[in-house]
């Protein structure tokens, strides 16, 4: 059914346009992912139908609703917990799945009632709309799929600004390139990594079962403008905001020295990639991608200061806080070579270029962002 349905709404191609869905639904379409994705997808094509559900839960998601409307994305205020909500956003021929508690740091020392319901029965639902309905569906799973132990026990060492991958050192799913797809899945890896990686699961079941095409990315840090950063999710517009709008900063873990390290990637490259990859979607379907910015776009704590000084023309008293939260680590660099070789795509947004755009974007909307993101 999903098959015949998919031929009859994918007949258009308009000329120029990357994929040719016709009906998109982008669920946690208020949220920093989702509202760029669903802006961009429209303005790819402004003859398609795109919506946006989002319960508007996460703070500040609120202020892209005006976004949305001018950018003529259809906003249905609605929760993934709960199916009939889904089903009154409508049919769809592709839905990328954006909504999530995103913070790996939920559900400890707290119920993670509201991150199972949302991030494994939600994204249920979803494949169930996409299923009734027959759509595409493109699903952003996390690098935090992959457990902590392991990741804990890379042999780094430490260098003046940041810790690195001893030179030549490699293993299964590791090198000083990054963390591959077939790096270890045995361990614990925070309920938001597991919530997350059992959907992956019940999308590959949902494709081989009901012919459901389905891609998943696992991103590393994501980021750009509109990302409503706080302390446990959204770190790099959470220091850049603190150095515009002032504020504490501490680094944390690890001994407090700032050194642990993450790719980044500008939610624009992410895009790019996912205009690639909706144009060959049988060719992408059933594959698992590692995504993120990769060596050459990481940055550490202490940089990420020093980048922000220099871009902000601020400079704070970081301060440090010794102790490991439970769900940290202290390295992750994406290993982006099987979605190059797939794709032909690599990031292109260096972390200066990223920061700027961050910075540009703060200072121009201060007004309605520093009571979101000050202090
Ligand atoms: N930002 C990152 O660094 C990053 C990295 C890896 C993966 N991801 C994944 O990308 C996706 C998008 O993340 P983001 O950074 O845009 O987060 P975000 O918090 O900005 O956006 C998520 C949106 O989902 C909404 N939402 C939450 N619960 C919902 C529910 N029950 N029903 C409907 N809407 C709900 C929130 O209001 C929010 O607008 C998530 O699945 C996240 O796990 C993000």
């Amino acid at each position: 059914m999903g098959r015949r349905f998919r031929t009859r709404v994918l007949s258009f191609q308009a000329p120029g346009v990357a994929s040719n869905h016709r009906k998109i639904l982008v669920t946690g379409g208020a949220g920093f992912v989702g509202s760029n994705v669903a802006l961009s997808l429209k303005r790819d094509d402004p003859g398609r139908d795109v919506v946006a559900l989002d319960n508007l839960k996460r703070r500040g998601s609120e202020l892209t609703l005006e976004r949305l409307r001018a950018g003529g994305v259809r906003f249905e205020h609605g929760d993934i917990r709960n199916a009939e909500d889904l089903e009154a956003a409508g049919e769809c021929d592709l839905l990328v799945e954006c909504s999530a508690e995103p913070s790996v740091h939920a559900g400890y020392g707290g119920s993670p009632a509201y991150l199972i319901n949302t991030n494994l029965t939600g994204t249920v639902h979803c494949l169930e709309h996409a299923r009734r309905h027959g759509s595409d569906v493109v699903f952003l799973s996390t690098s935090r799929v992959y457990p902590i132990a392991p990741l804990r026990a890379l042999p780094l060492i430490e260098d003046a600004d940041r810790l690195v991958v001893a030179p030549g050192a490699a293993g299964r799913g590791w090198s000083e390139r990054g963390i591959s797809e077939d790096f270890s899945l045995g361990g614990s890896r925070s309920l938001y990594g597991a919530t997350k990686l059992s959907s992956e699961l019940l999308a590959e079941e949902y494709r081989a079962m009901y012919g459901l095409r389905v891609i998943v990315n696992r991103c590393g840090v994501l980021t750009g403008p509109w990302q409503m950063g706080k302390v446990d999710q959204g770190v790099v517009v959470l220091w850049m905001a603190r150095h515009v709008f002032g504020g504490r900063l501490a680094y944390m873990g690890f001994g407090g020295q700032g050194k642990q390290v993450r790719d980044v990637l500008h939610v624009e490259d992410l895009i790019d990639l996912l205009r690639l990859q909706l144009a060959d979607v049988d060719r992408h379907s059933g594959q698992v991608y590692n995504v993120g910015g990769g060596h050459g776009v990481s940055v550490s704590l202490r940089e990420l200061t020093r980048a922000c000084e220099r871009i902000s023309g601020r400079k704070l008293e970081i301060g440090s806080d010794a102790g490991t939260r439970d769900a940290d680590v202290p390295y992750y660099v994406t290993d982006c070579s099987l979605v190059t070789r797939a794709t032909g795509w690599t990031p292109r947004r260096p972390v200066d270029a990223i920061l700027t755009d961050i910075h540009s974007w703060l200072m121009t909307h201060r007004d309605v962002l520093e009571p979101v993101l000050g202090r």
